[in-house]
């Protein structure tokens, strides 16, 4: 084998620790994969007040960032991630990190972030410096670590530890782009010559995202069609042209599947286990689901959907669609969290149509899994998504995901058209435009596939058998860093 690498992992989420999306559980499954190849991986990630006292290991090293022209002091706390080996370095500052979430509360987004993550990274930097352990690389991801690269290119340009150490910035949701207002800069840490139209300066404010995109030495996003929707106008939140000026060392590699925590044959959480040799089990997770929900135990198809619900995910679509969904003999169960109307629309739904749709409001991973494990089919009709999970798992589960092809969705769902079924290929629906009108489509053809029990086993059984285990990813990602290393040579 080749030389193991040493990699930083720095995330803003980590599962089951600190997680409001996707993000937590790659950051807990990717460097989990790395590790059982033998990579010396580590993860950094901000001490916020939500990690259990039983995490927070031993307080390392004192640190300091220079924000604004002021010493701001905190801690760097040496710990490990749960269940494994993987020494986790948490920076702590009461200020900045011991709120009552990680980024806001509701609607409200704390409105110094931009600062909380530049002290953080500037903080990691001189944590990681007192350990001595220089990684091969540092693997950054989203706006909230893109300080880590700006840093790197400019403050620390000369620096004898870390002037030659790469980075790769990963990209998993282009919309959050740490935008702040110009007044802010100062308190950024970052070179003042940084504040300039084409640099950092955009749309008359500062953008982290825009800083990473143009310092860090390789990018990467989660999905390859997603790599490529962004570098146009349509999914490229204005930063399209930035990201084609550096498609040559922009990549997209597909999230995996952590199959320990989702396979339907071993899964805690639900009712009975099954799998695709013996997938009999699924009809009793299907009649648990509907009693939990308060809908009555029969034979008609059964419509799922876990999702945080945000305009991002197109659940103004579905409610568009409803009428036209309920006027078939089916059933909706949706469990969700996220903007008031979406919620308020949704639970009105369970009075309309009696029986028929049931809504769990709120954030719960074991009635996740009974959703997915319970469902015939499940819905992801996002506007965009750079790779989404639910999708995968829902695959494993046999339980027919009904997606817009778009990002990670048009990479991982093969179509049930006519000559994908024929092939053997097809795993589950997609439509393509933005409509609530062709997600209803896609619903009337997924009620007419019910109906067809050899073709619904055909479909289930071949999503069921497809691998997206993190291994193949794990092989990419390498590939990456060994590429990003190369590039400071
Ligand atoms: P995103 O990161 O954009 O939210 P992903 O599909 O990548 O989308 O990841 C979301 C993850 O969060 C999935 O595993 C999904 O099952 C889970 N999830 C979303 N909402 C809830 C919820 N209300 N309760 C439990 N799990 C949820
Ligand atoms: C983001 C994206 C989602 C992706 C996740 C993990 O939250 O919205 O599509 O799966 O990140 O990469």
């Amino acid at each position: 084998m080749a030389q193991p690498l040493k990699i930083l992992y720095v995330t803003s989420e980590l599962a089951p620790l600190v997680s409001t999306g996707g993000l937590a559980e790659v950051a807990a499954a990717l460097p989990r994969a790395l590790r059982a190849r033998g990579h010396d991986v580590r993860v950094a990630l901000p001490c916020y007040r939500q990690i259990p006292a039983a995490v927070l290991g031993e307080q390392y090293c004192m640190v300091v960032a220079e924000l604004g022209g002021k010493a701001v002091h905190g801690a760097m706390r040496a710990s490990v991630m749960p269940g494994t080996d993987i020494p986790l370095y948490l920076i702590e500052h009461e200020g900045y990190f011991g709120r009552q979430a990680p980024y806001g509360v509701g609607a409200y987004e704390f409105d110094d972030n931009g600062e909380r993550f530049c002290f953080f990274c500037q903080a990691l930097f001189h944590g990681i410096r007192q350990t001595g352990w220089m990684p091969d690389v540092i693997h950054c991801n989203d706006w909230h670590g893109a300080p880590i690269a700006i840093y790197l290119k400019t403050r620390y340009r000369r620096d004898p530890f870390w002037g030659r150490v790469p980075c790769l910035f990963t990209i998993h949701n282009l919309a959050h782009q740490g935008r702040y207002a110009v007044s802010r800069f100062g308190a950024t840490g970052f070179d003042p010559a940084l504040l300039a139209p084409g640099c950092l300066l955009f749309d008359g404010d500062m953008n982290f995202m825009r800083g990473a995109i143009l310092f860090a030495d390789t990018l990467s996003t989660v999905s390859p069609r997603y790599a490529k929707e962004i570098q146009t106008a349509e999914y490229g939140c204005g930063l399209d042209e930035i990201l084609g000026a550096r498609s040559a060392d922009l990549y997209g590699v597909l999230n995996g599947v952590d199959y320990d925590v989702w396979n339907p044959a071993t899964d805690p959480n639900i009712a009975c286990p099954y799998s695709a040799e013996s997938p009999l089990g699924k009809a009793e997770c299907k009649a648990a689901l509907q009693r939990r929900f308060d809908l009555p135990v029969r034979d008609v198809p059964l419509f799922g959907a876990v999702s945080r619900l945000y305009w991002q995910k197109g659940f103004d679509f579905v409610l568009d669609a409803m009428d036209r969904m309920m006027a078939h003999d089916a059933q909706l169960v949706v469990l969700g969290s996220g903007d008031p109307w979406l919620e308020g629309q949704l639970s009105g739904c369970v009075h309309r149509y009696p029986g028929r749709v049931g809504v769990f409001l709120g954030y719960d991973a074991a009635l996740s899994h009974q959703v997915v494990a319970g469902s015939d089919f499940f819905l992801m009709p996002s506007r965009y998504e750079p790779c989404g999970l639910a999708q995968m798992y829902s695959l494993a589960y046999g339980n027919l995901p009904i997606v817009r092809r778009t990002g990670g969705l048009a990479d991982t769902v093969v179509d049930a058209t006519p000559a994908n079924l024929r092939r053997g290929t097809a795993t589950g629906l997609s439509f393509v435009p933005k409509t609530a009108a062709a997600l209803a489509r896609a619903v009337d053809r997924a009620v007419a596939l019910y109906a067809d029990p050899e073709a619904m086993g055909q479909l289930r059984h071949a999503g069921m058998t497809r691998d997206f285990s993190w291994g193949r990813s794990c092989e990419a990602y390498e590939a990456l860093y060994r590429k990003t290393a190369r590039s400071v040579l």
